[in-house]
Protein backbone atom coordinates (compact mmCIF):
# COMPACT_ATOMS: atom_id res chain seq x y z
CA UNK A 1 0.00 0.00 0.00
CA UNK A 2 1.48 3.13 -0.85
CA UNK A 3 2.27 6.14 1.90
CA UNK A 4 -1.07 7.98 0.45
CA UNK A 5 -3.09 4.58 0.65
CA UNK A 6 -1.96 4.50 4.35
CA UNK A 7 -3.15 7.99 5.08
CA UNK A 8 -6.12 7.63 3.19
CA UNK A 9 -7.75 4.79 4.77
CA UNK A 10 -6.70 6.23 7.80
CA UNK A 11 -8.45 9.44 7.51
CA UNK A 12 -11.78 7.47 6.49
CA UNK A 13 -11.54 5.48 9.87
CA UNK A 14 -10.68 8.64 11.81
CA UNK A 15 -13.73 10.84 9.82
CA UNK A 16 -16.02 7.36 11.02
CA UNK A 17 -14.40 7.83 14.95
CA UNK A 18 -15.70 11.89 14.68
CA UNK A 19 -18.67 11.12 13.06
CA UNK A 20 -19.53 8.38 16.16
CA UNK A 21 -18.12 10.61 19.24
CA UNK A 22 -19.38 13.80 18.34
CA UNK A 23 -22.79 12.13 17.48
CA UNK A 24 -22.87 11.04 20.93
CA UNK A 25 -21.83 14.00 22.45
CA UNK A 26 -24.33 16.17 20.72
CA UNK A 27 -26.92 13.11 22.44
CA UNK A 28 -25.44 14.10 25.87
CA UNK A 29 -26.38 17.44 25.24
CA UNK A 30 -22.35 18.45 26.07
CA UNK A 31 -21.03 19.58 22.44
CA UNK A 32 -21.32 22.12 19.82
CA UNK A 33 -22.99 24.25 22.99
CA UNK A 34 -22.44 28.57 22.26
CA UNK A 35 -21.43 30.76 25.07
CA UNK A 36 -22.45 34.45 25.21
CA UNK A 37 -19.44 35.55 27.34
CA UNK A 38 -16.38 34.21 28.55
CA UNK A 39 -14.63 37.58 30.67
CA UNK A 40 -14.20 35.70 33.41
CA UNK A 41 -13.61 32.65 35.27
CA UNK A 42 -17.45 31.26 34.23
CA UNK A 43 -18.77 30.59 30.55
CA UNK A 44 -22.12 31.27 30.49
CA UNK A 45 -24.26 28.62 28.54
CA UNK A 46 -28.03 29.28 27.82
CA UNK A 47 -27.77 32.26 30.11
CA UNK A 48 -26.42 30.22 33.13
CA UNK A 49 -23.03 30.40 34.15
CA UNK A 50 -20.52 27.68 34.39
CA UNK A 51 -17.13 27.48 36.37
CA UNK A 52 -14.78 27.35 32.96
CA UNK A 53 -12.74 23.89 33.22
CA UNK A 54 -13.26 23.77 29.36
CA UNK A 55 -10.79 26.47 28.42
CA UNK A 56 -7.00 26.12 27.32
CA UNK A 57 -6.42 29.60 28.17
CA UNK A 58 -4.45 27.83 31.38
CA UNK A 59 -3.22 31.35 33.05
CA UNK A 60 -6.25 33.12 32.83
CA UNK A 61 -4.60 35.95 31.23
CA UNK A 62 -7.15 36.17 28.53
CA UNK A 63 -9.40 38.56 30.95
CA UNK A 64 -6.19 40.49 32.02
CA UNK A 65 -6.42 44.26 30.99
CA UNK A 66 -2.59 44.54 29.78
CA UNK A 67 -3.60 41.94 26.85
CA UNK A 68 -6.87 43.35 26.30
CA UNK A 69 -5.37 47.13 25.96
CA UNK A 70 -2.50 46.17 24.00
CA UNK A 71 -5.31 44.55 21.33
CA UNK A 72 -7.11 47.76 21.48
CA UNK A 73 -3.64 49.50 21.34
CA UNK A 74 -2.84 47.52 17.83
CA UNK A 75 -6.35 48.00 16.43
CA UNK A 76 -5.72 52.06 16.92
CA UNK A 77 -2.69 51.93 15.13
CA UNK A 78 -3.67 49.21 12.64
CA UNK A 79 -6.95 48.92 12.15
CA UNK A 80 -9.09 45.67 12.50
CA UNK A 81 -6.34 43.82 9.82
CA UNK A 82 -2.78 43.91 8.54
CA UNK A 83 -4.01 42.65 5.39
CA UNK A 84 -0.58 41.80 3.77
CA UNK A 85 1.54 39.00 2.81
CA UNK A 86 4.59 39.49 5.25
CA UNK A 87 7.27 38.70 2.74
CA UNK A 88 5.95 41.96 1.03
CA UNK A 89 5.16 44.42 4.18
CA UNK A 90 5.18 43.41 7.78
CA UNK A 91 3.40 45.15 10.66
CA UNK A 92 6.14 46.41 12.88
CA UNK A 93 4.55 44.27 15.87
CA UNK A 94 5.53 40.98 14.56
CA UNK A 95 9.49 41.28 15.02
CA UNK A 96 8.75 42.94 18.78
CA UNK A 97 6.70 40.00 19.36
CA UNK A 98 9.76 37.25 17.98
CA UNK A 99 12.22 39.68 20.07
CA UNK A 100 9.98 38.99 23.16
CA UNK A 101 9.61 35.00 22.73
CA UNK A 102 13.33 34.97 21.61
CA UNK A 103 13.81 36.34 25.16
CA UNK A 104 11.65 34.20 26.86
CA UNK A 105 13.12 30.94 24.83
CA UNK A 106 16.50 31.68 24.83
CA UNK A 107 15.77 30.38 21.09
CA UNK A 108 15.45 32.16 17.37
CA UNK A 109 11.56 32.34 17.32
CA UNK A 110 9.42 33.27 14.36
CA UNK A 111 5.73 33.90 14.43
CA UNK A 112 3.06 32.22 11.99
CA UNK A 113 -1.03 32.99 11.95
CA UNK A 114 -2.02 29.36 13.62
CA UNK A 115 0.26 26.33 14.78
CA UNK A 116 -1.55 24.29 12.28
CA UNK A 117 -0.51 26.95 9.39
CA UNK A 118 3.17 27.30 11.47
CA UNK A 119 3.40 22.91 11.02
CA UNK A 120 2.33 23.51 7.37
CA UNK A 121 4.56 26.09 6.42
CA UNK A 122 7.77 24.96 8.36
CA UNK A 123 7.83 20.71 8.13
CA UNK A 124 7.85 20.43 3.97
CA UNK A 125 10.94 23.04 4.25
CA UNK A 126 12.67 21.67 6.97
CA UNK A 127 12.26 18.06 5.97
CA UNK A 128 13.81 16.93 2.71
CA UNK A 129 12.92 14.10 0.06
CA UNK A 130 15.59 12.01 1.28
CA UNK A 131 14.74 12.29 4.77
CA UNK A 132 12.55 9.32 6.70
CA UNK A 133 9.62 10.72 8.99
CA UNK A 134 8.93 8.97 11.87
CA UNK A 135 5.44 10.15 13.61
CA UNK A 136 3.86 9.34 16.60
CA UNK A 137 0.39 7.80 16.22
CA UNK A 138 -1.11 10.42 18.79
CA UNK A 139 0.92 13.58 17.45
CA UNK A 140 -1.82 16.57 17.04
CA UNK A 141 -3.81 16.04 13.97
CA UNK A 142 -2.21 19.24 12.54
CA UNK A 143 1.06 17.43 12.34
CA UNK A 144 -0.17 14.16 11.10
CA UNK A 145 -2.09 16.79 8.49
CA UNK A 146 1.69 18.69 7.61
CA UNK A 147 3.12 15.11 6.79
CA UNK A 148 0.48 14.79 4.41
CA UNK A 149 2.17 17.49 2.60
CA UNK A 150 5.69 16.05 2.54
CA UNK A 151 5.06 14.82 -1.31
CA UNK A 152 8.50 12.47 -1.97
CA UNK A 153 9.34 11.47 1.48
CA UNK A 154 8.68 8.42 3.59
CA UNK A 155 6.47 9.02 6.21
CA UNK A 156 5.73 5.68 9.02
CA UNK A 157 3.67 6.23 12.39
CA UNK A 158 5.36 4.71 15.12
CA UNK A 159 3.27 3.58 18.59
CA UNK A 160 2.62 6.47 21.00
CA UNK A 161 6.31 7.28 22.46
CA UNK A 162 7.84 3.88 21.84
CA UNK A 163 11.35 4.60 22.37
CA UNK A 164 12.98 1.36 21.90
CA UNK A 165 11.23 1.02 18.77
CA UNK A 166 12.25 4.45 17.61
CA UNK A 167 15.62 3.40 18.42
CA UNK A 168 15.57 0.39 16.15
CA UNK A 169 13.92 2.40 13.17
CA UNK A 170 16.98 4.43 13.09
CA UNK A 171 19.11 1.51 13.54
CA UNK A 172 17.91 -0.15 10.39
CA UNK A 173 17.18 3.21 8.11
CA UNK A 174 19.80 5.53 9.31
CA UNK A 175 22.04 4.04 5.91
CA UNK A 176 19.36 4.85 3.34
CA UNK A 177 18.26 8.29 4.53
CA UNK A 178 19.87 11.45 4.93
CA UNK A 179 17.72 12.69 8.34
CA UNK A 180 15.30 11.08 10.13
CA UNK A 181 13.13 12.78 12.20
CA UNK A 182 10.95 12.04 14.91
CA UNK A 183 7.70 14.21 15.18
CA UNK A 184 5.32 14.51 17.95
CA UNK A 185 3.76 16.57 20.62
CA UNK A 186 5.64 17.69 23.82
CA UNK A 187 2.84 17.47 25.72
CA UNK A 188 -0.06 15.49 24.62
CA UNK A 189 -3.39 17.27 24.25
CA UNK A 190 -5.41 14.38 25.02
CA UNK A 191 -3.75 12.64 26.87
CA UNK A 192 -2.05 14.95 29.58
CA UNK A 193 1.32 13.25 28.98
CA UNK A 194 4.62 14.05 28.05
CA UNK A 195 7.40 13.26 25.23
CA UNK A 196 9.83 10.76 27.08
CA UNK A 197 12.54 13.96 26.86
CA UNK A 198 15.17 11.72 28.52
CA UNK A 199 15.07 9.17 26.59
CA UNK A 200 14.81 11.50 23.18
CA UNK A 201 17.82 13.43 24.68
CA UNK A 202 19.98 9.96 24.63
CA UNK A 203 18.68 8.96 21.16
CA UNK A 204 19.18 13.06 19.59
CA UNK A 205 22.99 12.23 21.55
CA UNK A 206 23.50 8.93 20.09
CA UNK A 207 22.57 9.06 16.90
CA UNK A 208 23.59 12.15 15.25
CA UNK A 209 21.17 11.62 12.35
CA UNK A 210 17.99 12.43 14.37
CA UNK A 211 15.72 15.24 14.12
CA UNK A 212 13.10 16.05 16.29
CA UNK A 213 10.11 18.98 15.58
CA UNK A 214 8.06 18.92 18.81
CA UNK A 215 4.35 20.47 18.94
CA UNK A 216 4.73 21.63 22.21
CA UNK A 217 1.45 23.71 22.08
CA UNK A 218 0.24 23.07 25.25
CA UNK A 219 3.15 23.47 27.95
CA UNK A 220 3.88 26.59 26.18
CA UNK A 221 3.40 29.52 28.12
CA UNK A 222 3.04 27.68 31.99
CA UNK A 223 5.65 25.01 31.74
CA UNK A 224 9.41 25.83 32.92
CA UNK A 225 11.92 28.98 33.03
CA UNK A 226 10.14 32.15 31.57
CA UNK A 227 7.18 29.56 30.23
CA UNK A 228 8.95 28.27 27.66
CA UNK A 229 7.29 24.88 27.41
CA UNK A 230 8.59 21.55 28.51
CA UNK A 231 10.25 20.41 25.25
CA UNK A 232 12.67 23.44 25.42
CA UNK A 233 13.05 22.85 29.34
CA UNK A 234 14.09 19.35 28.90
CA UNK A 235 15.85 18.90 24.96
CA UNK A 236 18.79 19.63 24.32
CA UNK A 237 19.50 22.90 22.53
CA UNK A 238 20.81 21.63 19.13
CA UNK A 239 20.41 22.53 15.34
CA UNK A 240 18.25 18.96 15.44
CA UNK A 241 15.53 20.38 17.21
CA UNK A 242 12.67 22.47 16.04
CA UNK A 243 10.04 22.96 18.73
CA UNK A 244 6.73 24.46 17.55
CA UNK A 245 4.71 26.96 20.73
CA UNK A 246 1.11 28.14 20.81
CA UNK A 247 0.16 31.83 21.60
CA UNK A 248 -3.50 30.56 21.42
CA UNK A 249 -3.38 28.39 25.02
CA UNK A 250 -1.61 29.76 28.17
CA UNK A 251 -0.30 32.89 26.33
CA UNK A 252 -4.15 34.06 25.35
CA UNK A 253 -3.62 35.36 22.13
CA UNK A 254 -3.51 33.71 18.84
CA UNK A 255 -0.96 31.91 16.57
CA UNK A 256 2.25 29.50 16.55
CA UNK A 257 5.76 30.23 16.79
CA UNK A 258 8.85 27.89 15.76
CA UNK A 259 11.69 28.21 18.21
CA UNK A 260 15.03 27.06 15.99
CA UNK A 261 18.81 26.98 17.72
CA UNK A 262 20.37 29.57 15.51
CA UNK A 263 19.20 32.61 14.06
CA UNK A 264 20.81 31.01 10.43
CA UNK A 265 18.21 28.36 10.86
CA UNK A 266 15.44 31.25 11.08
CA UNK A 267 16.54 32.93 8.13
CA UNK A 268 17.53 29.86 6.31
CA UNK A 269 13.82 28.81 6.47
CA UNK A 270 11.60 31.48 6.93
CA UNK A 271 11.78 32.93 3.37
CA UNK A 272 10.33 29.46 2.09
CA UNK A 273 7.63 29.34 4.99
CA UNK A 274 4.01 29.53 2.94
CA UNK A 275 2.90 31.72 5.62
CA UNK A 276 5.13 33.98 4.95
CA UNK A 277 4.45 34.22 1.25
CA UNK A 278 0.61 33.15 0.64
CA UNK A 279 -1.23 33.00 3.48
CA UNK A 280 -2.56 36.14 5.42
CA UNK A 281 -0.59 37.31 7.82
CA UNK A 282 -0.24 36.57 11.73
CA UNK A 283 -3.39 39.18 13.24
CA UNK A 284 -1.68 42.39 14.45
CA UNK A 285 -4.34 42.37 17.12
CA UNK A 286 -2.46 39.47 18.62
CA UNK A 287 0.95 40.39 18.10
CA UNK A 288 -0.51 43.32 20.37
CA UNK A 289 -1.32 41.46 23.13
CA UNK A 290 2.66 40.44 23.29
CA UNK A 291 2.13 41.86 26.91
CA UNK A 292 1.24 38.56 28.10
CA UNK A 293 5.06 37.99 27.72
CA UNK A 294 5.77 39.87 30.75
CA UNK A 295 2.83 38.32 32.22
CA UNK A 296 4.01 34.23 31.80
CA UNK A 297 7.58 35.30 31.96
CA UNK A 298 7.33 36.88 35.28
CA UNK A 299 4.70 33.80 36.52
CA UNK A 300 6.97 31.79 35.63
CA UNK A 301 10.16 33.35 36.54
CA UNK A 302 8.62 33.69 39.90
CA UNK A 303 7.38 30.06 40.24
CA UNK A 304 10.48 28.67 38.80
CA UNK A 305 12.67 30.38 41.73
CA UNK A 306 10.44 29.53 44.21
CA UNK A 307 10.77 25.71 43.77
CA UNK A 308 7.87 24.89 41.62
CA UNK A 309 10.34 23.67 38.57
CA UNK A 310 11.15 20.95 41.01
CA UNK A 311 6.91 20.24 41.47
CA UNK A 312 7.39 20.59 37.24
CA UNK A 313 10.24 18.38 36.73
CA UNK A 314 8.07 15.40 39.12
CA UNK A 315 5.35 15.85 36.51
CA UNK A 316 7.66 15.28 33.95
CA UNK A 317 9.15 12.77 34.96
C1 LIG B 1 -1.18 20.27 20.25
C2 LIG B 1 -1.92 21.19 19.33
N1 LIG B 1 -1.29 21.62 18.21
C3 LIG B 1 -1.91 22.44 17.33
C4 LIG B 1 -3.21 22.87 17.54
C5 LIG B 1 -3.84 23.75 16.53
O1 LIG B 1 -3.53 25.07 16.87
P1 LIG B 1 -4.03 26.29 15.95
O2 LIG B 1 -5.48 26.45 16.24
O3 LIG B 1 -3.21 27.46 16.38
O4 LIG B 1 -3.78 25.90 14.54
C6 LIG B 1 -3.90 22.44 18.69
C7 LIG B 1 -5.30 22.81 18.98
O5 LIG B 1 -5.73 23.81 19.15
C8 LIG B 1 -3.24 21.58 19.60
O6 LIG B 1 -3.86 21.15 20.69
Amino acid sequence: MSKHGKFQSSRSRSLQIIERTVGIGVEEGVLWRTSSSSASRHVCVANEPFLNFGTCSYLGLHIRPELMNGAIDAIQRFGTQFSSSRVYNACNLYSELESGLEQMTGRSVAVAASTTLLHMAAIPVLVGDTDLVIIDQFAHASLHMAAELLGNTNVVRIRHSHMQKLELMIQEFADRHERIWYIADGLYSMRGDFAPFDELSVLLDRYPKLHVYLDDAHSTGWYGECGRGAALSHLPNTERVAVALSLAKSFSAAGGALAMATPELKEKNLPFWGNNVFFRPYPATDAGCRGCLGETTSFTRASYSSGESAQQDRIHS
